[in-house]
C-alpha cells in the first residue's frame, strides 16, 4: 500500500486512542526509512518502546553544541544501554561560526532564539529529513497548551517534506500526560536524564532551559525570556499553523 496524506489522516483517526506501543508499531511496520527523533529527555521512552518490538528501528538527534553535559552523558548512556547507534546530526560550521563572530555566544537572549535555533537544530533537521520517508516525535499534547494541544498521533508534514513528495511524522506519546511518561520510566526502569533529579521537566540547549518551580508549566523553563504563547523553536513549527 503506498502512504498518502488521506492515508495518514486515516490512521490519525484510527489510531487516536490506542497506545503509544500500538501507534509506534504500526510506524515501524508501514516504513522502512523511518526514524525516532530523540532529544534526550523523557521521550527516551519511545526507544525502550521501539526496542520491546523487537523490530529494527533507526534514532537520530540533534546536538546543537549547547545541550548541558548531563544530556550529553545521557544520550552516551542511552546509546550504550540499548545498543543502538545513536546518529548524531550537527549544525554546519560555516553558519555556527559565522552567527557567533557576529553576535557572540548568547545572542538569542537580544534578539530571540529564531536565527540560533534556525542554525542549530531546525537546518540539520532538515538535512536529516530529506533523507527519511518518515520520523517519530515525543511530542505530547500536554507539553504546550497553546501549540501542541491539537498534536495528531499520525499526520504528514508539510514543513520539511520534500517538494512534491510525503513526509510522515509519528507522535505516539501526543495523547500521553507527563505522569503517564514518568510512570512507563519507572515502571520499567528506564534511564532518565539526571536533569530530571535537578527540577528540569522539559529540556532543551543549556542556556535556554532552567528548572521550573512547583506547579510551573514545564513549557515555562524554556526561553523564558520570550513570548509564552509562541514557545516552538521551528522543529514543530507546523503545530503554530496546523500543519
Ligand atoms: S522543542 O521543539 O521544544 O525543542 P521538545 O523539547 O518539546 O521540542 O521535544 C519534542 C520532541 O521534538 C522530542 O520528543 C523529539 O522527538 C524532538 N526533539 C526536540 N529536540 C530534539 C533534539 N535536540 N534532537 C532530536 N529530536 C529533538
Ligand atoms: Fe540556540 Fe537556544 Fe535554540 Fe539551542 S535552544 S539552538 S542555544 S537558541
Amino acid at each position: 500500500m503506498s502512504v498518502t496524506e488521506d492515508t495518514l489522516q486515516a490512521w490519525a483517526r484510527e489510531y487516536q486512542d490506542k497506545s503509544p506501543q500500538q501507534i509506534l508499531k504500526l510506524a515501524l511496520e508501514q516504513f522502512d526509512n523511518i526514524a525516532i527523533s530523540f532529544s534526550g529527555a523523557e521521550d527516551v521512552v519511545l526507544i525502550d518502546m521501539a526496542k520491546k518490538t523487537g523490530k529494527p528501528f533507526r534514532v537520530f538527534t540533534l546536538d546543537t553544541g549547547r545541550l548541558h553535559p548531563e544530556t550529553y552523558r545521557f544520550l552516551d548512556r542511552v546509546r550504550a544501554h540499548y545498543g543502538i547507534t545513536l546518529e548524531v546530526c550537527f549544525p554546519e560550521p560555516a553558519a555556527v561560526q559565522e552567527m557567533v563572530n557576529a553576535k557572540g555566544l548568547f545572542s538569542f537572549y537580544q534578539d530571540t532564539h529564531e536565527e540560533c535555533c534556525g542554525i542549530r537544530k531546525v537546518a540539520p533537521l532538515r538535512r536529516k529529513l530529506a533523507t527519511l520517508d518518515a520520523w517519530i516525535t515525543g511530542q505530547r499534547r500536554d507539553q504546550s497548551p497553546n501549540t501542541r494541544n491539537a498534536v495528531a498521533v499520525a499526520q504528514a508534514d508539510k514543513t520539511f517534506n520534500r517538494p512534491g513528495e510525503l513526509l510522515a511524522k509519528f507522535n505516539p506519546l501526543a495523547n500521553w500526560s507527563s505522569e503517564e511518561v514518568w510512570a512507563y520510566i519507572r515502571a520499567f526502569e528506564v534511564p532518565y536524564n539526571e536533569l530530571h533529579e535537578k527540577g528540569f521537566v522539559s529540556i532543551g540547549c543549556e542556556p535556554c532551559t532552567r528548572a521550573v518551580l512547583p506547579n510551573q508549566h514545564e513549557r515555562e523553563g524554556r526561553w523564558w525570556w520570550e513570548d509564552a504563547t509562541k514557545k516552538e523553536c521551528g522543529l514543530h513549527i507546523g503545530n503554530l499553523d496546523g500543519k
